[in-house]
This record gives C-alpha cells, sequence and structure tokens, in this order.
C-alpha cells in the first residue's frame, strides 16, 4: 500500500463539449487540480475565453469531488500585455502556453516570430505568469527526433538569457538533452514528464508494426532518452513534475492514414506512474514528483487530501466514449498492477 497527498497534473489536454464528461471524470478521480491546455478550436486565447471554458469544465465535475481546473492562455501573436495583467488577476488563469505554430494538434494559432511577443513576455516576467512551452522547432528540414534539441539550442536558451526572470515550464520533455538543459537552469526553469515517455520509446511505437496510438509529439525518442527521463522523474530534483499531456483523439483519426498526434492516459494516469516508479525502487520519490514540486513552482498550496494505492490487478478498458465518437486509451486490454482505491480529505 503507498500513501501520498493528492497529486495534480500539471499538463493536459480535457477538449470540450461532450468529450468532457468522459475527460474530466478521469482526471478527477485522483488529481485535485490540473492546467488545462487551450489548444480548441479555436484557440482559448482570451481571458474571456479561458472563463467561459473554465465554466464548461466545472459543470463536467461529478457531484461532490472538488477538481480544480487550472486555465491557461495561448500565446498568439495578437496577445496584448494589457491581456496579461487581466490574466494574472483572475485566480483561475495560471500560465500562458507558447506553440511555434505549425508544431502539433491545433497549433496554428501559434507563434511563429518570438520577438513578436517579447512585450507579452516582458510582463509575464514581472507579474509572474509561467510560460509553458512546446519545445520543438517545426522547421521540415529538421529530423523529427532532433526538434527538442534544436529547439532548446536555438530558441529556449537564448529565450532564458533574455528573460531570466521568466518562469517557464518546458513541457513534456522527451530527451537527454532537456533533461541537462533544466539542470543547469535557475529555479525559475522546471519541466513535466509525460506517463508514456517513462514507460516507452520509439521501438514501441514502429519496431513491431506501426503503432498509431503510441505516436504524440514530442515523438518518442530511443531508449537512452527514455532512461534520462526516468533517472530525472525519480531523482527526487524538484525541477521535474508530473504533466500527463493526456490528449484524447477519436479512434478514426488515430486510426488513420494521418493518424492524429496524443495519447490519453487519463483513466489510470497515477497508476501508470507508480508502476515506473517502483520499476526503478522509487516510490518514495513518487510523492514529490506528483504532489509537490509543480505546486511549489506555481506558487500554489499543496494539497491536504491523501491519495491511498494499492497493488491490485485490474484491466484497462478497450475503449472509452468520446462524445460520439470512442477513444482507445494508453495500454487499452492490459493489466495495470496499481490501484487507486481512496481518497480522504
Ligand atoms: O501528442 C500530443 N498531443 N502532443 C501535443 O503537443 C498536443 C496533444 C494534443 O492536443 O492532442
Ligand atoms: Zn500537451
Amino acid at each position: 500500500m503507498l500513501t501520498l497527498s493528492q497529486p495534480d497534473d500539471w499538463h493536459l489536454h480535457l477538449r470540450d463539449g461532450d468529450a468532457l464528461s468522459t475527460t474530466v471524470a478521469h482526471t478527477a478521480r485522483v488529481f485535485a487540480r490540473a492546467v488545462v491546455m487551450p489548444n480548441l478550436k479555436p484557440p482559448v486565447a482570451t481571458v474571456e475565453q479561458a472563463l467561459a471554458y473554465y465554466d464548461r469544465i466545472n459543470a463536467a465535475i461529478p457531484l461532490g469531488n472538488n477538481f480544480q481546473a487550472l486555465m491557461t492562455l495561448y500565446l498568439t501573436e495578437q496577445l496584448t500585455p494589457e491581456e496579461v495583467h487581466r490574466a494574472k488577476a483572475q485566480d483561475r488563469i495560471h500560465a500562458i502556453k507558447y506553440y511555434p505554430a505549425g508544431a502539433t494538434t491545433n497549433s496554428e494559432s501559434g507563434v511563429s516570430e518570438l520577438e513578436s511577443v517579447y512585450a507579452c513576455l516582458e510582463t509575464m516576467s514581472e507579474v509572474e505568469l509561467p510560460l509553458l512551452i512546446h519545445g520543438e522547432v517545426t522547421d521540415p528540414r529538421i529530423d523529427i527526433f532532433d526538434r527538442e534539441k534544436v529547439f532548446i539550442e536555438t530558441i529556449l536558451e537564448p529565450l532564458t538569457l533574455k528573460f531570466p526572470e521568466l518562469k517557464i515550464v518546458l513541457e513534456h520533455i522527451t530527451t537527454k538533452d532537456a533533461v541537462d538543459f533544466v539542470k543547469q537552469q535557475s529555479e525559475n526553469v522546471a519541466a513535466t514528464i509525460t506517463p508514456h515517455h517513462l514507460m516507452f520509446n520509439r521501438n514501441d511505437l514502429l519496431a513491431a508494426g506501426v503503432r498509431p496510438h503510441f505516436y504524440c509529439l514530442p515523438i518518442l525518442k530511443r531508449n537512452t532518452h527514455q532512461i534520462a527521463l526516468i533517472e530525472a522523474a525519480t531523482s527526487g530534483n524538484p525541477k521535474f513534475f508530473l504533466g500527463t499531456d493526456s490528449a484524447p483523439h477519436d479512434v478514426k483519426t488515430k486510426e488513420n492514414s494521418c493518424g492524429c498526434a496524443g495519447i490519453y492516459s487519463a483513466h489510470a494516469a497515477l497508476e501508470f506512474y507508480a508502476e515506473v516508479f517502483e520499476k526503478h525502487g522509487a516510490l518514495n520519490k513518487l510523492e514529490g514528483f506528483a504532489s509537490f514540486f509543480g505546486a511549489d513552482f506555481y506558487r500554489l498550496p499543496r494539497n491536504k487530501a491523501r491519495v491511498t494505492l494499492s497493488k491490485r490487478t485490474s484491466t484497462v478498458p478497450a475503449n472509452f466514449k468520446l462524445g460520439d465518437g470512442t477513444l482507445i486509451p494508453m495500454r487499452a486490454n492490459e493489466t495495470i498492477a496499481w490501484h487507486v482505491d481512496e481518497i480522504t480529505q
């Protein structure tokens, strides 16, 4: 048995509309709070849109559950410093997400020229509103497996030098290069790590046939990078914390000649992390990673409730409903070792 302070998910896609009844229930089953990504169509780019989205999420929270959505704005070249101030003044908005235009799902409205948002970054730095980064270059000449490394060298490092006070989360890191970079930075720079990048590598995606349900961005890398991520997550270093990047897509758009990027893990996210930490003899480091370091970085109180997990096997369902469609969850039809038994307030 394992008891932890209730965890938070610092990077999550809930989508919208009918999808919310599935996605919100799964995350709220275990997590107290989650940072909700703004890459809807159209993107959540203004305070008004973020507050309306918050209300739609809230309406989908199961009765009696106190799950809290931590909203983000989508960084567009139209965002103004005034809107950044308005966002900061809201206790519901906690960060701004930077997608390089074209890097991933619904990133078309993202930033092409970083200089065009410098005024907003300056304001975010002043008011202490974190910048969450999808760290991949989009240049088609750069190999997909190198896009995170090149982003760090050409965009992120200069950005940290220009804005040393800006709080930055490099989201869903996938490489040893990212681990090393984040470790070297000041306490203003941190990173989230997903369960899928801890559990899988590119062989899972490609070595036994093309497996579209393992396709995500940044793409799974070779196993030496996976090992570096496991070491970072289980090290107790507070710069690395839990962010699932759980990203539901309808099965028809995943099992497709041009499949979408995204792995859905919200149905058993904490259980997946527990499995990784146990396998690497680090269950005693799970609470810091899952429940403390993210809250500390965002300067939010740590959760008081406790969750209890036990070693009890269960089988992941073959699929879940996603609005009118269906999603295939991570480890569908497979056995998982841990089970969240209860949450005590
Ligand atoms: O795999 C991914 N899916 N990576 C992202 O950056 C976006 C996400 C999504 O929204 O589906
Ligand atoms: Zn994401």
